[in-house]
């Protein structure tokens, strides 16, 4: 909408004679915003938005979302067309520096990357003190908040090589992190990174080799790998992006910022949907039981949620979704398996749910969650993995929005306000006056 004539807004309160006239601001695309920040001081008041969704929190550079028909870009490039020639370290690069790399700029970016996926070798340590069944993303918020006390050399945000380091540390380190978390589980050594494979092959391998066998990469699923990673790179001002942000905007380490973005990803709400997924299909079971299901789902005493379904964004297809979809069957193909049930009961879950009011009038709609779930099952994953490639996936997205955060002069400490309901003020009661 740039390039329009300026417009403001004016509010007036009703009943009073106070009123302000605001600007309306323009994107290169989407909804015009207007900017209340002095609103309090001329008016008197705030706005009110749980949930922020009615809120701009940043101007942001990086990705962008048009919910109503569908669209996901990052730096102006179609998800399609990044799911279909690029690779995930070239779409790191993008998404860091906001354009695509030459090949020179790309060899160099990748070798960088590469070169820091070792962790300091006391990190070994932590993982003995967790328990042998510790969810991966309870190991991922503590080893990758710990980074931060190994790696004093760039934590100075203000230093733009720390930054750089920073950065590339984290996209490197989380695979390892996330890897090694799977194999203490399961009891098997660690494997160390391999900085000849590229970043989707290196994390299968630390996944699945172990140091007494070969391990030979399939293609078809270092690719799938690789899909799944790029999808899940960026969302914009998504509740893990913005607790990055919030955390990044009191000054606190680059480290300490992207554990905190992995605890909120960890909710059902959010990255914990896609074990949630597989969760709910399990537990549905067969087609013949997806009416009593749904059922369940529309009835508001119930708080059963159709997981996968829904976004705050997108009241249309996930863009996403739809490419995993097809990825899913591309994988469970080249595996050999014909006619996955999960992979049926979701398909059939989601014509049925699609044709149903109930989904119809909420544009409720499978968001990238649906059939990640049943992807990275059939590649071999657990169950509680999932959400742990999810946030290795996002650890870009979170680092790139904090270094735009830290680089943007109009940003200021996170701190939104509230309206208060509690009780008005009262005088303190001995105990022996209470009744
Ligand atoms: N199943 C049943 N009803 C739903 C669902 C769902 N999955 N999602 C939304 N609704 C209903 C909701 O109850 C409300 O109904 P009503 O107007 O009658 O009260 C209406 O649709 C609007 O929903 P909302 O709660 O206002 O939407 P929101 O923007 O606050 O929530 C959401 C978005 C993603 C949290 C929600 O859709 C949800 O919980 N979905 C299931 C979990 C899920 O799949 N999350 C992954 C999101 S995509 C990946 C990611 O962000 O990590």
């Amino acid at each position: 909408m740039s390039g329009t004539t300026p417009k403001t807004v004016t509010i007036t309160l009703d009943g009073t004679n106070r009123k302000l006239t605001v600007p309306l601001m323009a994107g290169t695309a989407g909804a015009d915003v207007f900017d209340i920040r002095k609103m309090y001081n001329a008016l008197g008041v705030f706005t009110y938005d749980p949930g922020y969704g009615a809120t701009a929190s940043c101007e942001s550079k990086i990705t962008y979302i048009d919910g109503d028909v569908g669209v996901l870009q990052y730096r102006g490039y179609p998800i399609e067309q990044l799911a279909d020639s690029s690779n995930f370290l070239e779409v790191c690069y993008l998404l860091l520096n906001g354009e695509l790399p030459n090949a020179k700029q790309s060899a160099e970016f990748n070798k960088g990357v590469m070169h820091h996926t070792m962790l300091h070798e006391q990190i070994r340590q932590f993982y003995n003190g967790f328990r042998r069944d510790a969810h991966p993303m309870a190991v991922m918020c503590g080893v990758v908040g710990a980074l931060s006390a190994f790696y004093h050399d760039s934590l100075d945000i203000n230093d733009p090589e720390s930054r750089r380091i920073s950065a590339f540390r984290l996209i490197a380190k989380v695979p390892t992190i996330a890897a090694w978390a799977y194999k203490y589980t399961i009891g098997q050594p660690f494997m160390y990174p391999r900085n000849d494979l590229t970043y989707a092959e290196n994390f299968l391998y630390m996944f699945n080799a172990v140091p007494t066998e070969d391990y030979k990469i399939n293609p078809v699923l270092s690719r799938a790998m690789d899909l799944i990673m790029i999808l899940h790179a960026d969302h914009e001002q998504n509740a893990s992006t913005s607790t990055v942000r919030l955390a990044g905007s009191t000054g606190a380490n680059p480290f300490a910022c992207i554990a905190a973005g992995i605890a909120s990803l960890w909710g059902p709400a959010h990255g914990g949907a896609n074990e949630a997924v597989l969760k709910m299909l399990s537990d549905i079971g067969h087609v013949d039981n997806i009416p009593e299901f749904l059922s369940d789902v529309k009835d508001k005493g119930n708080h059963t949620k159709l997981m996968g379904f829904g976004h705050r964004v997108y009241k249309n297809y996930d863009p996403r979704a739809k490419i995993i979809q097809q990825a899913c069957h591309d994988v469970l193909k080249e595996l050999g398996i014909k006619g996955d049930p999960l992979l049926d009961l979701a398909m059939e879950l989601e014509k049925i749910a699609l044709n149903d009011p109930y989904f119809v009038e909420r544009k409720l709609y499978p968001n990238v969650d649906f059939y990640s779930g049943i992807i990275l099952k059939a590649m071999g994953f657990p169950v509680s993995m999932f959400t742990a490639l999810f946030a290795v996936s996002r650890t870009v997205g979170w680092i790139s929005q904090w270094q735009e955060l830290i680089e943007d002069p109009e940003q200021r400490i996170g701190r939104p306000r509230q309206i208060y309901t509690g009780a008005a003020e009262r005088a303190y009661v001995a105990v022996d006056k209470r009744g």
